[in-house]
């Protein structure tokens, strides 16, 4: 689907980083009809909140399962396989060429395979610490296009990425932008941030938020005020 034609709500991925499945339970009800597309990560996935991702799956959500995962090929490709059975939309993996490969020829139909190129926490220093002799932006742009070579359905970067990757990888590739912060709110440990407006404006797909609605006095309107926000934007 061209990013034109997917309903604004469901740009909106809300990451349910939350310690059980019981909070999580909790913000769900409260959200209700407002969102439709949750993210489920580390801290969720691993206190139980495997499961839900079927529940919602099956209860006409999406889920995004933050899983970032890399290993052997032959262990990749299992992973996302179950992955896959549970009903999740996107999976994340890091972008290295073997494990791309693996959880692309895994995928199945209905699965979607993100590749996160290089962590937003990582410097050069921090690249060159790993043992990497290239510049951050570099190593995005040359694994964007493996990614893109590979058949990978999306990446996720910061929007300040977005038009160049856009540039590299074609309209196709699906554009999945976390650091999103609207007008007012507060930025908590995210260094580099954009408006939901701005942000799709850019060429983000999907934005994911997380602590502007989560920790919102009022979730739900927090969440519909960044749909309202995509709606304008794309109109
Ligand atoms: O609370 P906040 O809106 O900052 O949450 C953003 C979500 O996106 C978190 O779940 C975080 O782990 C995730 N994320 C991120 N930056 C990345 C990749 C993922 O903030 N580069």
């Amino acid at each position: 689907m061209k990013p034109s034609l997917i309903p604004a709500r469901e740009r909106l991925i809300v990451a349910l980083d939350v310690p059980d499945v019981e909070a999580a339970r909790a913000m769900i009800a409260r959200l209700g009809d407002s969102v439709e597309f949750y993210k489920i990560g580390y801290q969720l996935g691993y206190a139980g909140g495997l499961p839900l991702i079927r529940e919602l799956a099956s209860s006409g959500k999406k889920v995004f399962a933050d899983f970032k995962l890399h290993d052997i090929g032959n262990t990749v490709a299992k992973g996302v396989e179950s992955v896959a059975k549970l009903g999740a939309t996107f999976l994340t993996v890091h972008a290295y060429p073997q494990t791309m490969k693996a959880a692309v020829e895994a995928r199945g139909a209905s699965l979607q395979i993100l590749a996160v190129t290089v962590l937003t926490s990582y410097d050069n220093d921090d690249l060159h610490a790993a043992g990497f002799r290239m510049s951050v932006t570099d190593l995005v742009e040359a694994r964007a296009m493996q990614a893109q070579t590979l058949g990978v359905d999306g990446l996720v970067c910061s929007a300040e990425e977005v038009a160049k990757l856009r540039a590299v990888t074609g309209a196709q590739m699906r554009l999945v932008t976390p650091g999103i912060r609207p007008a007012g709110s507060a930025t908590g440990d995210q260094k580099r941030i954009m408006t939901p407006a701005k942000a799709i404006a850019a060429g983000a797909d999907y934005l994911v938020v997380g602590r502007p609605v989560m920790e919102a006095s009022d979730p739900k309107h927090a969440a519909e005020q960044i749909v309202a926000e995509i709606e304008a934007s794309t109109s």
